[in-house]
């Protein structure tokens, strides 16, 4: 890169669309400072010289100059005028001698376990839309109290003591806290203390903060297989080798596992609603897992993520009810029973675990948004939570029914959708030659959005199927949803 003698010769590269003209400026002056084109210790021309040169409004050039001078690359001496000071850094033992230009391309590389993670094609796409059919992974967001929310929110920042702007607990907000402790006490069978209750960003950052506390690299973790991608990502961002471990009409097979990884650190299940099977893991299992855990000392996450939506058949003892032995811990979500936004989750910890969970999570990110925390309390405590999932429950029943009937009337022989019992997803089976991957492709080009199960495959192949999610969806759209997919796969 040649040094420039005036600055008349230096040439600026063109500005890109929708770029502002002061931060092109800045950019590219910088850029010039960098690399060595502008000399140290050179006189800048004044911001109405350089103004009129570029053509540009002097404001512009001030702007320009004020934050290279914020950052150190230029100094002003009133009466003499702007200089090119030393870059921040610039090692040299005279300010006039400049080092030799040369283009800086950066050769940093990022971590082997990101290189690997950012080949994941399972990730949320952002919600430009709600409602849409079949996505898996919102509940009806239109039918959320916003109103009720919003005073309630009103309430709490007006209310709330300025203790509550300050830190708070890593472990979460207490009253929350202890509203948890009671919900899940008498929903679920989880017995537990409010201090056993960590507050998370949702259910993945509870599974990625026990990564962080349980595994050590090179620890081997059952994962059922299919099963949910984000939770084998945050064990392998741990270093944790996942095992692959297959799920049968009874849930993950147990046996299978001791044969194949029988000193395993920890277990993933999803035992209430197969994730993305839907099988509900019998009691046999549940006691046959509960005893190898607790024989081999390894950890069971059980991960609830829906357990709150069972439209039929018996209630299901979770596993954290039925362990004697302190291996479960226990994995909740207030994001599939709310709304997606409020990123609340829960992980109910053994007393033991408790210090080393709250240490975890305070260098994560301190400790979850307080004030947010406090209208859930409220949200809760006034008693509008319960209110919500039953009215949800009844509405997501009628869904599911609803998707079948009408899969029945219209796709028979072509798909064949289950008649969900339980959670916000099905699994409709593909009757045709159609792949898994072309009808997804299909389906998406026409507007739907459809999870094929061959994308939460490790090892053990299941026949070609898709999970279509109807929570979200109103009557209309499963319509409209079953009647594109009989269009693409009639064709
Ligand atoms: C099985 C399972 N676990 C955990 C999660 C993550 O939930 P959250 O959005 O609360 O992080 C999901 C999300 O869909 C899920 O399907």
């Amino acid at each position: 890169m040649p040094k420039i003698e005036t600055f008349q010769d230096l040439v600026l590269e063109p500005r890109q669309e929708g770029q502002e003209i002061w931060r092109w400026l800045y950019t590219e002056l910088r850029s010039a400072i960098i690399d060595g084109r502008l000399k140290i210790g050179a006189r800048l021309p004044s911001t109405r010289n350089l103004a009129a040169q570029y053509g540009v409004a002097r404001g512009t050039v001030v702007a320009a100059f004020e934050q290279l001078q914020a950052e150190g690359f230029i100094s002003s001496e009133v009466s003499a005028g702007t200089f090119v000071a030393p870059p921040p850094g610039w090692e040299t033992t005279s300010h006039t001698e400049q080092k030799p230009s040369r283009q800086l391309v950066s050769r940093a590389t990022i971590g082997k376990r990101t290189q690997s993670l950012i080949k994941t094609t399972f990730f949320f796409p952002v919600s430009h839309s709600i409602g849409k059919a079949f996505r898996g992974h919102e509940p009806a967001i239109d039918l959320f109290p916003i109103e009720l929310w919003a005073r309630i929110a009103a309430r709490v920042y007006r209310k709330a003591p300025r203790s509550l702007y300050g830190n708070g607990d890593a472990g979460g907000y207490g009253p929350l806290r202890r509203a948890i402790a009671e919900y899940v006490g008498h929903s679920r069978g989880v017995r537990c203390s409010a201090e056993q209750i960590i507050v998370t960003s949702g259910a993945q950052q509870a599974l990625d903060l026990l990564a962080r506390v349980l595994l050590d690299p090179g620890d081997e973790v059952w994962m059922e297989d299919p099963g949910y991608p984000g939770a084998s990502q945050a064990f392998q961002n741990a270093g944790a080798s996942v095992i692959p471990i297959p799920v049968d009409r009874d849930g993950i097979d147990v046996a299978s596992g001791i044969k194949s990884s029988p000193a395993a650190r920890m277990v993933y299940v999803t035992p209430a609603n197969q994730f993305p099977l839907k099988i509900v893991m019998t009691g046999e299992r549940r006691v046959e897992l509960l005893s190898w855990a607790a024989r081999a000392g390894a950890w069971i996450i059980e991960d609830e993520y829906d357990a709150e939506y069972r439209y039929s058949g018996k209630p299901v003892a979770s596993l954290h009810s039925l362990d004697r032995s302190g291996s479960v811990i226990y994995v909740g979500t207030f994001t599939k029973m709310l709304f997606n936004a409020l990123r609340i989750g829960f992980v109910v910890v053994p007393e033991r675990l408790v210090k080393a969970s709250k240490i975890a999570r305070s260098f994560m990110d301190r400790h979850p948004p307080t004030l947010d925390q406090a209208v859930l309390t409220e949200f809760i405590n006034e008693g509008h939570f319960g209110r919500h999932v039953r009215k949800m429950r009844q509405i997501y029943s009628d869904r599911s029914q609803l998707l079948a009937e009408e899969a029945n009337r219209r796709l028979s022989g072509l798909l064949d959708v289950e008649h969900a019992q339980s959670g916000m997803s099905t699994v409709a089976w593909i009757k045709t030659h159609v792949t898994e991957m072309a009808l997804t492709r299909r389906a998406e080009e026409a507007g739907l959005e459809v999870y094929p199960i061959s994308s939460s495959v490790t090892k053990y192949e299941q026949k070609p199927a898709l999970m279509l999610g109807f929570a979200g969806c109103n009557a209309s759209e499963i319509k409209r949803g079953v009647s594109v997919l009989e269009a693409i796969l009639s064709r």
